[in-house]
């Protein structure tokens, strides 16, 4: 979905000193892109005002007009400009989680313009945990709407290199900052139904927010079986790298066995293989954990595609914690999922 009228431009790589992020704010201010760190992944930021700029975030990233975006809050007070009302539930968890990588779906006021929830009443709010995006937002002045700073279709970027892999010359500046620790997107809760819903399971665990609310919380779409509807953003072509990844799911034993001897067999045929969570020459005690696994797990895929691997085995992780974002992820950058 590129438009054919976008202009290409020089994208500018900023520090993250506050003369650079004042510098960053005013871009955001005049109605320009800058895509910044946050704790999760990089974000691509334009004024949640400016419909101009918000038109331009859609067509920078390939992304289809029907899937709505995240408004960045560097302050809770903020919420009154972007929110209708603020349901018991979210102030719980307002107070305990933010800010922090949860996103929470609330009825939308008439202020925001209808590109931001892709004409939905409702409207995805989050202040994010990291020092850069909380000062830009408040340099700004304004709540600043930003999907993760990829291409529509490419793994979310967790660094600067890879937002100028795919952004570069279709957005204004990048702020260049360390890795994003937690790696995966937030947790997108929708708190406008009867029931609170997990719409995209993501840095924040489903068994935190069980806890803090003090109930089940259901998980939209198809994952684990479930047929609530998921958030928009879900039904769309998600990464799949360029290789097939295989996903291998069963007993610890009984996967590590058969990726062992999968390996051997594509190596015997000659093909370069990639090993996404484990490696064919570490033991295998030295495998990541799912929280490791996360934090590089966009990363790694990037890696393994720039390499050119031939194909990718992947081993299934729990879906304890973070697990359940990684899994999600995993299934649907995968071309296979064996069970051994
Ligand atoms: O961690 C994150 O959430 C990152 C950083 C930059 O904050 N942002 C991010 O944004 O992942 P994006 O645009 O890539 O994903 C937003 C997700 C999509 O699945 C979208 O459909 C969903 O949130 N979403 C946004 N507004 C929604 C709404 N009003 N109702 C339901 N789902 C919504
Ligand atoms: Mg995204």
């Amino acid at each position: 979905m590129d438009n054919p009228g976008f202009k290409i431009r020089s994208t500018l790589l900023l520090n993250e000193d506050s003369v650079s992020v004042k510098r960053a704010a005013e871009i955001i201010n005049r109605g320009g892109l800058v895509a910044f760190p946050t704790e999760t992944v990089y974000g691509l930021g334009a004024s949640v005002t400016n419909v101009r700029a918000l038109k331009k975030v859609f067509a920078a990233k390939g992304r289809p007009a029907d899937n709505p975006l995240i408004v960045h809050l560097s302050n809770p007070d903020q919420l009154k400009i972007v929110v209708h009302s603020v349901p018991v539930y979210a102030k719980i968890l307002i107070d305990r989680f933010w800010p922090g990588p949860l996103s929470l779906v609330l009825p939308k006021s008439e202020t925001i313009p209808d590109l931001v929830s892709a004409g939905l009443p409702t409207v995805a709010v989050r202040m994010p945990d990291h020092p850069v995006a909380l000062n830009l937002i408040e340099a700004a002045g304004v709540p600043i709407a930003a999907p993760s700073a990829n291409r529509s279709g490419m793994p979310s970027p967790t660094t600067f290199r890879h937002v100028l892999k795919d952004l570069s010359g279709r957005i204004d500046a990048v702020i260049k900052s360390s890795i994003c620790v937690i790696g995966v997107e937030s947790t997108v809760l929708d708190l406008t139904g009867e029931q609170p819903v997990i719409l995209r399971p993501g840095g924040l665990s489903r068994e935190l927010l069980e806890e803090a609310l003090g109930r089940a919380i259901p998980i939209a779409g198809k994952i684990e079986g479930g047929c609530l509807p998921a958030s928009p953003g879900m039904k769309y072509r998600h990464y799949s790298p360029n290789a097939p990844l295989i996903l291998v799911v069963g007993s610890t034993a009984r996967r590590r066995y058969f990726i062992e001897t999968l390996a051997v067999f594509y190596q015997r045929q000659g093909l370069l293989v990639g090993m996404l969570n484990l490696s064919s020459q570490q033991p295998l005690s030295k495998q990541l954990d799912s929280e490791q696994l996360a934090a590089k797990l966009y990363y790694l895929l990037r890696q393994l595609d720039s390499a050119g691997v031939d194909v990718i085995l992947a081993e299934e992780v729990s879906v304890k914690g973070i697990g359940l974002a990684v899994m999600n992820r995993l299934r649907k950058a995968s071309a296979r999922i064996i069970k051994v």
